[in-house]
């Protein structure tokens, strides 16, 4: 683990949401390094038991400068992930200014999620989009009592390129663990663009990090083409430190402040694959994502007058 060399207290006072923090892997890295320029995180994991393990190795780990917050949800679902946005509106209530969302998967074989989506999409876009539309009015809020907007950081992959965009998120045809991660990155960076030039203005900036590669527990556990290649590659690839470089960079350089719709990798900001970039596919995706999470809302409502999967954003600056 490489230690922050001059944590300089850049997040004190500030909340930030980081998923997925199981020790070894990037959102581990992600919660400790924001910990220790203050912030207090609240540290998400599957289970409640697996964010308790993660708060208490960071305790640890960390220089002692931030709070971590156990929260748990199971981000395979719509469900989980708004529950996981009421934990963190629960934790938080009066706003948080940083969302990390860094949990993500692969599958070997081709399996649905609650809500029907092929798993990999499932929890790499489906809810990434659920819990930020879910956690809008609460970036807005920690964006007007900060001064300024909220940043959210959605993790991509050098290999989005590779990527198509489906319309059935089910994937009812031939299943290839590797093509269903590059959809779903890509579909994710799509939305992550569209989202972006929606709320450029409105107290959030919404951008994507490609890690680069690093040795994780990500391979071990989607085992397959992936498994093969975490195995052969770990010698060449970098501590989970290296791949939480920009999400870092993000979330606490002041001169990224209000830089919003931009691909980051570790140590700055690039032009991701040209089919990422298309704007009608990029609105494309934001309105196929808008429609599932309102369909969900109507058929799952969860308390009279909660619009929350209808953001109005309001204007801010
Ligand atoms: N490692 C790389 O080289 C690389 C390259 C490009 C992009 N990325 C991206 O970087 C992010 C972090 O990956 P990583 O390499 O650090 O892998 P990792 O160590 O496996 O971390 C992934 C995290 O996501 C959580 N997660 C997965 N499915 C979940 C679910 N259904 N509900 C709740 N949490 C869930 C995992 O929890 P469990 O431990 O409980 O499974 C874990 O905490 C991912 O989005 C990945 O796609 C990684």
């Amino acid at each position: 683990m490489s230690k922050n060399p001059s944590p300089s207290g850049r997040m004190q006072g500030q909340t930030v949401l980081v998923t997925g923090t199981t020790k070894g892997g990037i959102g581990y890295e992600t919660a400790r390094l924001l910990g220790d320029e203050g912030a207090t995180v609240l540290t998400h994991g599957r289970t409640q038991q697996a964010a308790g393990a993660s708060v208490g190795s960071l305790t640890v780990d960390g220089n002692g400068a931030g709070t971590f917050i156990p929260v748990a949800a199971d981000l395979s679902s719509i469900a989980g992930a708004q529950q996981l946005a009421d934990v963190a509106r629960a934790a938080a209530p009066h706003g948080i200014h940083g969302l990390v969302n860094n949990a993500g998967a692969g599958f070997n074989e081709r399996r649905l999620s609650p809500d029907g989506f092929e798993m990999t999409m499932a929890i790499n876009h489906v809810a990434v989009a659920a819990l930020t539309d879910a956690l809008l009015d609460l970036l807005q809020a920690g964006a007007g009592a900060l001064g300024r907007p909220s940043r959210v950081a959605n993790m991509t992959a050098l290999i989005e390129g590779r990527g198509k965009v489906e319309t059935d998120w089910s994937y009812p045809g031939r299943y290839s663990q590797t093509q269903a991660y590059f959809n779903a990155k890509l579909t994710n960076l799509l939305y992550t663009y569209a989202l972006a030039r929606r709320l450029d203005g409105h107290g959030v900036t919404v951008n994507a990090v490609s890690p680069g590669s690093v040795n994780s527990g990500f391979g071990a556990k989607a085992g397959g083409t992936f498994g093969l290649m975490m195995k052969l590659g770990s010698p060449l690839y970098g501590h989970a430190s290296k791949g939480s470089a920009g999400v870092i960079r993000i979330m606490t350089d002041p001169g990224l402040a209000t830089v919003t719709g931009g691909y980051h990798t570790p140590s700055k900001q690039k032009k991701s694959s040209k089919k990422s970039r298309t704007e009608h596919l990029q609105d494309q995706v934001y309105l196929q994502t808008q429609r599932i999470l309102r369909a969900h809302h109507d058929d799952h409502p969860r308390s009279v007058g909660d619009d929350r999967a209808h953001p109005t954003p309001q204007r801010f600056q």
